[in-house]
Protein backbone atom coordinates (compact mmCIF):
# COMPACT_ATOMS: atom_id res chain seq x y z
CA UNK A 1 0.00 0.00 0.00
CA UNK A 2 1.47 3.46 -0.84
CA UNK A 3 1.55 6.38 1.37
CA UNK A 4 -1.05 8.52 0.81
CA UNK A 5 -3.21 4.94 0.37
CA UNK A 6 -1.78 4.83 4.06
CA UNK A 7 -3.07 7.89 5.46
CA UNK A 8 -6.03 8.21 3.69
CA UNK A 9 -7.08 4.71 5.59
CA UNK A 10 -5.95 6.18 9.20
CA UNK A 11 -7.25 9.52 8.70
CA UNK A 12 -10.37 10.30 6.15
CA UNK A 13 -13.79 8.85 7.37
CA UNK A 14 -14.68 5.89 5.59
CA UNK A 15 -17.65 7.09 3.94
CA UNK A 16 -16.38 5.94 0.71
CA UNK A 17 -15.33 2.76 -0.95
CA UNK A 18 -12.35 3.71 -2.52
CA UNK A 19 -10.95 1.88 -5.93
CA UNK A 20 -7.12 0.61 -5.30
CA UNK A 21 -5.75 4.07 -7.52
CA UNK A 22 -4.14 7.17 -6.29
CA UNK A 23 -4.33 9.71 -8.67
CA UNK A 24 -1.56 12.29 -8.81
CA UNK A 25 -1.65 14.18 -12.41
CA UNK A 26 -3.87 14.51 -15.80
CA UNK A 27 -3.86 16.16 -18.86
CA UNK A 28 -7.41 16.31 -20.54
CA UNK A 29 -8.84 12.88 -20.01
CA UNK A 30 -5.59 11.09 -19.40
CA UNK A 31 -4.76 10.34 -15.48
CA UNK A 32 -1.54 9.24 -14.13
CA UNK A 33 -0.71 7.37 -11.12
CA UNK A 34 2.36 7.49 -9.18
CA UNK A 35 4.03 5.45 -10.97
CA UNK A 36 3.37 7.17 -14.53
CA UNK A 37 0.75 5.04 -15.55
CA UNK A 38 -2.40 6.29 -17.58
CA UNK A 39 -5.77 5.77 -17.18
CA UNK A 40 -8.53 7.03 -19.85
CA UNK A 41 -11.03 8.81 -17.69
CA UNK A 42 -14.63 8.11 -19.14
CA UNK A 43 -16.62 9.40 -15.75
CA UNK A 44 -14.32 13.27 -15.30
CA UNK A 45 -14.36 12.67 -11.82
CA UNK A 46 -18.47 12.13 -11.75
CA UNK A 47 -18.98 14.53 -14.40
CA UNK A 48 -17.31 17.42 -13.25
CA UNK A 49 -14.22 18.00 -14.97
CA UNK A 50 -16.40 19.09 -18.30
CA UNK A 51 -13.02 19.59 -20.23
CA UNK A 52 -11.00 17.28 -18.66
CA UNK A 53 -7.85 17.52 -16.30
CA UNK A 54 -5.78 21.28 -16.40
CA UNK A 55 -8.09 22.10 -19.07
CA UNK A 56 -5.71 25.44 -20.61
CA UNK A 57 -8.92 27.63 -21.53
CA UNK A 58 -10.93 26.81 -18.28
CA UNK A 59 -7.30 27.12 -16.15
CA UNK A 60 -5.99 30.41 -17.43
CA UNK A 61 -9.68 31.92 -17.09
CA UNK A 62 -9.54 31.05 -13.46
CA UNK A 63 -5.59 31.81 -12.77
CA UNK A 64 -6.88 35.01 -14.50
CA UNK A 65 -9.58 36.20 -11.61
CA UNK A 66 -7.05 34.71 -9.10
CA UNK A 67 -4.43 37.25 -9.89
CA UNK A 68 -7.18 39.34 -9.60
CA UNK A 69 -9.29 38.70 -6.71
CA UNK A 70 -9.54 35.59 -5.23
CA UNK A 71 -12.83 36.01 -2.87
CA UNK A 72 -14.65 38.17 -0.96
CA UNK A 73 -17.54 38.47 0.84
CA UNK A 74 -21.08 38.29 -0.81
CA UNK A 75 -21.91 42.35 1.25
CA UNK A 76 -19.86 43.33 -2.01
CA UNK A 77 -20.66 42.96 -5.87
CA UNK A 78 -18.19 41.13 -8.16
CA UNK A 79 -17.93 40.74 -11.91
CA UNK A 80 -17.44 37.17 -13.29
CA UNK A 81 -21.03 36.03 -10.65
CA UNK A 82 -22.85 38.75 -12.16
CA UNK A 83 -21.62 38.06 -15.51
CA UNK A 84 -22.32 34.41 -14.65
CA UNK A 85 -26.06 34.98 -13.74
CA UNK A 86 -26.45 36.89 -16.71
CA UNK A 87 -25.48 34.00 -19.43
CA UNK A 88 -27.32 31.63 -17.51
CA UNK A 89 -30.76 33.69 -17.14
CA UNK A 90 -30.19 34.22 -20.87
CA UNK A 91 -29.48 31.02 -22.23
CA UNK A 92 -32.18 29.24 -20.08
CA UNK A 93 -35.02 32.06 -19.36
CA UNK A 94 -34.35 31.80 -16.25
CA UNK A 95 -34.89 34.75 -13.98
CA UNK A 96 -32.53 34.70 -11.14
CA UNK A 97 -29.63 32.85 -9.85
CA UNK A 98 -27.95 31.84 -6.55
CA UNK A 99 -24.51 30.64 -6.32
CA UNK A 100 -23.57 27.93 -3.34
CA UNK A 101 -20.93 25.51 -3.77
CA UNK A 102 -22.31 22.13 -4.59
CA UNK A 103 -25.34 20.31 -5.99
CA UNK A 104 -27.10 19.29 -2.88
CA UNK A 105 -26.87 22.76 -1.50
CA UNK A 106 -28.60 23.91 -5.06
CA UNK A 107 -31.48 21.65 -4.38
CA UNK A 108 -31.75 22.74 -0.97
CA UNK A 109 -32.24 26.34 -2.20
CA UNK A 110 -34.97 24.89 -4.65
CA UNK A 111 -36.72 23.56 -2.16
CA UNK A 112 -36.44 26.11 0.44
CA UNK A 113 -37.96 28.13 -2.69
CA UNK A 114 -40.60 25.87 -3.52
CA UNK A 115 -41.86 25.93 0.43
CA UNK A 116 -41.92 29.50 0.38
CA UNK A 117 -44.12 29.75 -3.09
CA UNK A 118 -46.32 27.01 -1.54
CA UNK A 119 -46.86 28.87 1.67
CA UNK A 120 -47.38 32.03 -0.17
CA UNK A 121 -50.12 31.05 -2.58
CA UNK A 122 -51.42 27.94 -1.07
CA UNK A 123 -51.27 28.61 2.41
CA UNK A 124 -49.24 27.26 5.24
CA UNK A 125 -49.98 23.67 4.94
CA UNK A 126 -48.67 23.54 1.44
CA UNK A 127 -45.35 22.36 1.26
CA UNK A 128 -45.33 18.61 0.43
CA UNK A 129 -42.73 18.23 -3.07
CA UNK A 130 -43.41 15.07 -5.11
CA UNK A 131 -39.82 13.47 -6.26
CA UNK A 132 -39.67 10.16 -8.20
CA UNK A 133 -38.17 6.65 -6.64
CA UNK A 134 -34.58 6.10 -7.90
CA UNK A 135 -33.93 9.49 -8.10
CA UNK A 136 -30.79 11.36 -6.45
CA UNK A 137 -30.52 14.54 -5.02
CA UNK A 138 -27.99 14.86 -2.99
CA UNK A 139 -26.59 13.68 0.74
CA UNK A 140 -27.61 16.47 3.24
CA UNK A 141 -30.81 15.36 5.46
CA UNK A 142 -33.33 17.33 3.52
CA UNK A 143 -31.86 16.29 -0.46
CA UNK A 144 -31.43 12.54 1.06
CA UNK A 145 -35.13 12.99 2.14
CA UNK A 146 -35.92 13.73 -1.42
CA UNK A 147 -33.83 11.18 -2.79
CA UNK A 148 -36.02 8.46 -3.96
CA UNK A 149 -34.21 5.37 -2.29
CA UNK A 150 -34.95 3.90 1.02
CA UNK A 151 -31.56 2.83 0.85
CA UNK A 152 -31.02 6.13 1.81
CA UNK A 153 -33.46 7.03 4.04
CA UNK A 154 -32.88 4.28 7.08
CA UNK A 155 -29.41 5.93 8.58
CA UNK A 156 -30.43 9.12 9.84
CA UNK A 157 -33.97 9.68 10.48
CA UNK A 158 -35.73 11.66 11.14
CA UNK A 159 -34.96 13.51 8.06
CA UNK A 160 -36.73 16.58 6.67
CA UNK A 161 -40.11 16.13 6.33
CA UNK A 162 -42.62 16.65 3.36
CA UNK A 163 -41.35 14.47 0.45
CA UNK A 164 -43.31 11.70 -1.30
CA UNK A 165 -42.41 9.69 -3.50
CA UNK A 166 -44.09 8.55 -7.04
CA UNK A 167 -43.13 6.17 -10.11
CA UNK A 168 -41.12 7.18 -12.73
CA UNK A 169 -43.17 7.51 -16.02
CA UNK A 170 -46.40 6.58 -14.47
CA UNK A 171 -48.58 9.40 -14.62
CA UNK A 172 -51.00 7.99 -12.27
CA UNK A 173 -48.92 7.58 -9.38
CA UNK A 174 -48.21 11.47 -9.31
CA UNK A 175 -51.96 12.10 -9.63
CA UNK A 176 -52.58 9.33 -6.66
CA UNK A 177 -49.91 11.72 -4.72
CA UNK A 178 -51.33 14.97 -5.72
CA UNK A 179 -54.89 13.83 -4.53
CA UNK A 180 -53.44 12.88 -0.81
CA UNK A 181 -51.04 16.18 -0.31
CA UNK A 182 -50.80 19.36 -0.82
CA UNK A 183 -48.22 19.75 -3.22
CA UNK A 184 -46.07 22.66 -3.84
CA UNK A 185 -43.74 21.57 -6.27
CA UNK A 186 -42.26 18.00 -8.38
CA UNK A 187 -38.78 17.86 -8.32
CA UNK A 188 -37.42 15.43 -10.93
CA UNK A 189 -33.60 14.60 -12.96
CA UNK A 190 -34.90 13.80 -16.51
CA UNK A 191 -32.21 11.53 -16.58
CA UNK A 192 -31.97 9.63 -13.23
CA UNK A 193 -28.01 9.53 -13.01
CA UNK A 194 -27.25 7.55 -9.88
CA UNK A 195 -30.58 5.46 -10.02
CA UNK A 196 -29.33 4.07 -12.91
CA UNK A 197 -28.94 6.11 -15.96
CA UNK A 198 -32.63 6.61 -16.77
CA UNK A 199 -34.09 8.71 -19.25
CA UNK A 200 -37.74 9.95 -18.31
CA UNK A 201 -40.00 10.04 -20.97
CA UNK A 202 -41.33 13.09 -22.70
CA UNK A 203 -44.67 11.67 -22.12
CA UNK A 204 -44.57 12.04 -18.53
CA UNK A 205 -42.65 15.16 -18.12
CA UNK A 206 -44.94 16.93 -20.00
CA UNK A 207 -48.00 15.45 -18.47
CA UNK A 208 -46.25 16.84 -15.01
CA UNK A 209 -45.92 20.38 -17.16
CA UNK A 210 -49.59 20.09 -18.07
CA UNK A 211 -50.30 18.73 -13.74
CA UNK A 212 -48.27 21.82 -12.75
CA UNK A 213 -50.38 24.46 -14.77
CA UNK A 214 -53.98 22.91 -13.56
CA UNK A 215 -52.62 22.69 -10.21
CA UNK A 216 -50.43 25.35 -9.66
CA UNK A 217 -47.18 23.65 -8.11
CA UNK A 218 -43.34 24.18 -9.54
CA UNK A 219 -41.78 22.00 -11.46
CA UNK A 220 -38.03 21.70 -10.40
CA UNK A 221 -35.80 20.05 -12.57
CA UNK A 222 -32.40 18.77 -10.75
CA UNK A 223 -29.43 19.46 -13.66
CA UNK A 224 -26.68 18.57 -11.30
CA UNK A 225 -25.86 15.60 -13.42
CA UNK A 226 -27.44 16.08 -16.87
CA UNK A 227 -26.55 19.82 -17.37
CA UNK A 228 -23.86 22.02 -18.89
CA UNK A 229 -23.55 20.48 -22.41
CA UNK A 230 -23.52 16.75 -20.64
CA UNK A 231 -26.90 15.19 -22.64
CA UNK A 232 -26.37 17.28 -25.63
CA UNK A 233 -28.36 20.48 -25.03
CA UNK A 234 -27.21 22.94 -22.49
CA UNK A 235 -29.82 21.66 -20.13
CA UNK A 236 -31.31 18.21 -20.51
CA UNK A 237 -34.92 20.13 -19.43
CA UNK A 238 -34.22 21.63 -22.96
CA UNK A 239 -35.28 18.15 -24.77
CA UNK A 240 -38.32 17.98 -22.86
CA UNK A 241 -40.08 20.99 -24.60
CA UNK A 242 -41.41 22.43 -21.39
CA UNK A 243 -40.53 25.39 -18.99
CA UNK A 244 -39.43 24.24 -15.73
CA UNK A 245 -39.47 27.00 -12.66
CA UNK A 246 -36.62 25.91 -11.09
CA UNK A 247 -33.20 24.55 -12.39
CA UNK A 248 -29.91 23.34 -10.19
CA UNK A 249 -27.17 22.37 -11.69
CA UNK A 250 -23.68 21.54 -10.10
CA UNK A 251 -20.62 19.56 -11.26
CA UNK A 252 -19.42 20.18 -15.00
CA UNK A 253 -20.27 23.89 -14.77
CA UNK A 254 -17.29 24.18 -12.25
CA UNK A 255 -15.02 22.23 -14.55
CA UNK A 256 -13.21 20.90 -11.06
CA UNK A 257 -14.21 23.42 -8.90
CA UNK A 258 -17.07 23.69 -6.56
CA UNK A 259 -20.21 25.60 -7.52
CA UNK A 260 -23.80 25.18 -6.81
CA UNK A 261 -26.78 26.97 -8.91
CA UNK A 262 -30.01 27.15 -8.35
CA UNK A 263 -32.05 29.34 -11.70
CA UNK A 264 -35.35 30.99 -10.36
CA UNK A 265 -37.71 31.39 -13.13
CA UNK A 266 -40.40 33.50 -13.18
CA UNK A 267 -43.16 32.41 -10.79
CA UNK A 268 -40.38 32.44 -8.35
CA UNK A 269 -38.29 35.33 -9.11
CA UNK A 270 -38.41 37.38 -6.30
CA UNK A 271 -39.39 34.56 -3.33
CA UNK A 272 -36.51 35.35 -1.72
CA UNK A 273 -35.19 38.57 0.55
CA UNK A 274 -31.86 40.14 2.19
CA UNK A 275 -31.51 36.96 4.71
CA UNK A 276 -33.65 34.18 3.54
CA UNK A 277 -30.66 32.41 1.95
CA UNK A 278 -26.55 32.65 1.55
CA UNK A 279 -23.44 30.95 1.36
CA UNK A 280 -19.88 32.53 2.21
CA UNK A 281 -18.26 30.67 -0.91
CA UNK A 282 -21.22 31.02 -2.84
CA UNK A 283 -20.19 33.16 -6.06
CA UNK A 284 -17.20 33.03 -5.64
CA UNK A 285 -15.27 34.99 -8.66
CA UNK A 286 -12.54 32.56 -9.50
CA UNK A 287 -14.86 29.41 -9.71
CA UNK A 288 -17.28 31.40 -11.36
CA UNK A 289 -14.71 32.81 -14.29
CA UNK A 290 -13.81 29.26 -14.58
CA UNK A 291 -17.84 28.56 -15.52
CA UNK A 292 -17.70 31.03 -17.45
CA UNK A 293 -15.02 30.14 -19.79
CA UNK A 294 -17.17 26.73 -19.81
CA UNK A 295 -20.01 28.02 -20.80
CA UNK A 296 -18.55 29.93 -23.40
CA UNK A 297 -17.57 26.93 -25.40
CA UNK A 298 -21.06 25.33 -24.76
CA UNK A 299 -21.52 26.26 -28.34
CA UNK A 300 -23.66 24.58 -30.65
CA UNK A 301 -20.94 23.13 -31.69
CA UNK A 302 -20.08 21.69 -29.13
CA UNK A 303 -22.91 20.35 -28.16
CA UNK A 304 -23.56 19.18 -31.80
CA UNK A 305 -20.32 17.41 -30.88
CA UNK A 306 -21.35 15.94 -27.87
CA UNK A 307 -24.11 14.49 -29.59
CA UNK A 308 -21.97 12.44 -31.83
CA UNK A 309 -20.28 11.33 -29.55
CA UNK A 310 -22.74 9.64 -27.40
CA UNK A 311 -23.80 8.33 -31.25
CA UNK A 312 -20.52 6.65 -31.31
CA UNK A 313 -20.43 5.37 -28.02
CA UNK A 314 -23.64 3.97 -28.42
CA UNK A 315 -22.97 2.34 -32.15
CA UNK A 316 -19.61 0.77 -30.72
CA UNK A 317 -21.41 -0.74 -27.71
CA UNK A 318 -25.08 -1.59 -29.16
CA UNK A 319 -24.05 -5.18 -30.77
CA UNK A 320 -21.08 -5.83 -28.42
CA UNK A 321 -20.79 -9.20 -26.08
CA UNK A 322 -21.85 -9.16 -22.98
CA UNK A 323 -24.25 -5.82 -23.41
CA UNK A 324 -27.80 -6.30 -22.53
CA UNK A 325 -28.96 -2.70 -22.72
CA UNK A 326 -27.91 1.02 -23.27
CA UNK A 327 -29.56 4.14 -21.64
CA UNK A 328 -29.04 7.61 -21.11
CA UNK A 329 -28.45 10.70 -23.47
CA UNK A 330 -25.54 12.05 -24.77
CA UNK A 331 -22.20 11.85 -23.24
CA UNK A 332 -24.27 10.03 -20.22
CA UNK A 333 -24.64 6.48 -20.93
CA UNK A 334 -25.78 3.39 -18.62
CA UNK A 335 -24.39 -0.04 -19.70
CA UNK A 336 -26.75 -2.61 -18.64
CA UNK A 337 -24.44 -6.03 -19.02
CA UNK A 338 -25.76 -9.36 -19.93
CA UNK A 339 -24.12 -11.32 -17.15
CA UNK A 340 -21.34 -9.67 -15.53
CA UNK A 341 -21.40 -6.90 -12.05
CA UNK A 342 -20.84 -3.34 -12.98
CA UNK A 343 -18.51 -3.11 -10.31
CA UNK A 344 -16.27 -6.11 -11.24
CA UNK A 345 -16.38 -4.53 -14.86
CA UNK A 346 -14.85 -1.00 -13.52
CA UNK A 347 -12.31 -3.02 -11.20
CA UNK A 348 -11.73 -4.82 -14.49
CA UNK A 349 -11.03 -1.52 -16.61
CA UNK A 350 -8.99 -0.09 -14.19
CA UNK A 351 -6.58 -2.83 -14.04
CA UNK A 352 -6.37 -2.10 -17.65
CA UNK A 353 -6.20 1.57 -17.77
CA UNK A 354 -9.74 3.08 -18.16
CA UNK A 355 -11.92 4.66 -15.81
CA UNK A 356 -15.79 3.72 -15.45
CA UNK A 357 -18.30 4.39 -13.13
CA UNK A 358 -21.34 2.56 -11.91
CA UNK A 359 -24.91 3.37 -10.94
CA UNK A 360 -28.07 1.54 -9.31
CA UNK A 361 -29.35 -1.14 -11.38
CA UNK A 362 -26.19 -3.19 -12.31
CA UNK A 363 -25.05 -0.26 -14.81
CA UNK A 364 -21.69 0.88 -15.78
CA UNK A 365 -21.80 4.50 -16.30
CA UNK A 366 -20.02 6.65 -18.35
CA UNK A 367 -19.73 10.31 -18.29
CA UNK A 368 -16.64 11.00 -20.18
CA UNK A 369 -14.97 15.17 -20.63
CA UNK A 370 -16.86 16.39 -23.76
CA UNK A 371 -14.05 16.79 -25.35
CA UNK A 372 -12.61 13.78 -25.08
CA UNK A 373 -10.61 13.17 -28.46
CA UNK A 374 -12.35 10.29 -30.76
CA UNK A 375 -9.21 8.18 -30.72
CA UNK A 376 -9.12 8.16 -27.04
CA UNK A 377 -12.65 7.29 -26.50
CA UNK A 378 -12.17 3.94 -29.38
CA UNK A 379 -9.15 2.71 -27.16
CA UNK A 380 -11.40 2.85 -24.77
CA UNK A 381 -13.91 1.48 -25.89
CA UNK A 382 -11.77 -1.45 -27.09
CA UNK A 383 -11.05 -2.32 -23.91
CA UNK A 384 -15.00 -1.90 -22.19
CA UNK A 385 -15.71 -4.31 -24.83
CA UNK A 386 -13.25 -6.69 -24.22
CA UNK A 387 -14.05 -6.70 -20.48
CA UNK A 388 -17.55 -6.65 -20.99
CA UNK A 389 -17.27 -10.08 -23.13
CA UNK A 390 -15.10 -12.09 -21.11
CA UNK A 391 -17.58 -14.94 -19.49
C1 LIG B 1 -28.71 14.54 -9.84
C2 LIG B 1 -27.87 14.90 -8.67
N1 LIG B 1 -28.33 15.78 -7.78
C3 LIG B 1 -27.58 16.16 -6.72
C4 LIG B 1 -26.34 15.63 -6.49
C5 LIG B 1 -25.53 16.05 -5.30
O1 LIG B 1 -24.50 16.87 -5.72
P1 LIG B 1 -23.27 17.20 -4.74
O2 LIG B 1 -22.53 15.93 -4.51
O3 LIG B 1 -22.48 18.24 -5.47
O4 LIG B 1 -23.86 17.73 -3.49
C6 LIG B 1 -25.83 14.69 -7.39
C7 LIG B 1 -24.51 14.08 -7.16
O5 LIG B 1 -24.15 13.06 -7.70
C8 LIG B 1 -26.61 14.31 -8.51
O6 LIG B 1 -26.16 13.42 -9.40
Amino acid sequence: MNTIRKLDETYIAKTYGRFPLTLVSGKGSVAKDPEGNEYIDLGSGIGVNLFGYSDDIWKQAVIDQLDALQHTSNLYYTGPCAKLAEVLCTRTGMKKVFFCNSGAEANECAVKAARRYGQLHKGEDCYTIITLKDSFHGRTLTTLAATGQDGFHQLFTPLTPGFVYAEANNIDSVKELLKKHKVCAVMLECVQGEGGVNALSKEFVQQIAELAHEEDFLIVVDEVQTGNGRTGTLYSYMQYDFMPDIVTTAKGIGGGLPIGVTMLGEKVQDIFHPGDNGSTFGGNPAVCAGALSNLERLDDAMLADVCRKGDLIRASLKDAKGVASLSGLGLMIGIEPTHAKAADIAAKCLMKGVLVLTAKGNKVRLLPALNIPDELLEKALDVLKEVLAEE
